[in-house]
């Protein structure tokens, strides 16, 4: 399974909209798509409408070594799209962790048996704690939402020399190769300005398509359903159909 870690630390940049959307899209084209939620507000879990006072396992039970991803990983009601879910207990699995053995590979260790599905998106909370950690560390790629907002890059240096250290450290095998620009203006000046800087820092490694600012992809999650199925016809659905081309160029092309 190709595993791509969904991370900044900022909240609201548009990280769980790219897990859920980018899964509903590939799934729809015949790829067999996990959703691993680590993020224990469970916002990806809920938005592909998944109803977590029906869940049992979940990520916090995988995380702690209590069952296996078999067990805790349901279907979701979209064609390809199966998720690992969180709920909230997951918050305190970062405590719980500080203390045992091999804290930051405890999602690594249970990937083999994950492995087939074609693809899998990890959903990061917005801190770089070690919840954060084990994505990274269980991920051969990085996807990074830039919001085209003021202080956009701000703390991404912080973020950059968390990856050197897992990369160093734990995961010599984790590539940023995947910065997408999300909540994109094309009225303002300033969206424009954001993009060119992002990609004057991150290179061939930003994707060409640009996520638009929406109101349809801000709709969506209260309905528990990606765009590509709440609205097809909308702005951001056509931008994630794009944005799944480029993944599955980028990502999914050697695999068969
Ligand atoms: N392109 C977009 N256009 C409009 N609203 C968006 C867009 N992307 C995300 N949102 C909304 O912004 C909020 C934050 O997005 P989200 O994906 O949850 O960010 P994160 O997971 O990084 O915290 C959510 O309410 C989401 O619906
Ligand atoms: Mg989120």
């Amino acid at each position: 399974m190709k595993t791509v870690a969904v991370a900044n630390q900022k909240g609201g940049v548009g990280k769980t909209t790219c897990c859920v959307n980018l899964a509903a899209e590939l799934g729809r084209q015949g790829k067999k798509v996990l959703v691993l939620d680590i993020d224990p507000q469970g916002n990806s879990t809920s938005g592909l409408g998944v109803d977590v006072s029906n869940v049992n396992n979940s990520m916090y039970h995988v995380i702690l070594d209590e069952v296996s991803p078999t067990s805790a990983i349901i279907p979701s009601a979209w064609e390809g799209v199966w998720v690992l879910p969180a709920t909230l207990d997951l918050a305190g699995s970062e405590v719980e962790l500080a203390g045992v053995m091999s804290r930051e590979t405890r999602l690594a260790r249970h990937m083999g048996a994950m492995k087939d599905f074609d693809i899998g998106f990890i959903d990061c909370p917005p801190s770089l704690g070690l919840l954060t950690v084990n994505a990274l560390v269980a991920a051969d790629s990085l996807l990074v939402p830039i919001q085209c907002e003021y202080y956009a890059l701000e703390g991404v240096g912080q973020l950059m020399r968390t990856i050197s250290l897992v990369q160093r450290y734990l995961n010599e095998n984790l590539n940023l190769d995947g910065v997408v620009l999300t909540m994109y203006d094309v009225r303002t000046n300033l969206s424009k300005e954001v993009a060119d800087e992002v990609r004057n820092q991150f290179r061939e490694a930003v994707f060409d398509t640009l996520i638009p600012r929406n109101v349809r992809l801000s709709e969506a999650p209260s309905h528990g359903k990606p765009i590509c199925y709440y609205d097809p016809e909308s702005a951001g659905a056509g931008a994630f159909r794009n944005l799944a081309r480029e993944v599955q160029q980028r990502w999914l092309a050697q695999e068969r």
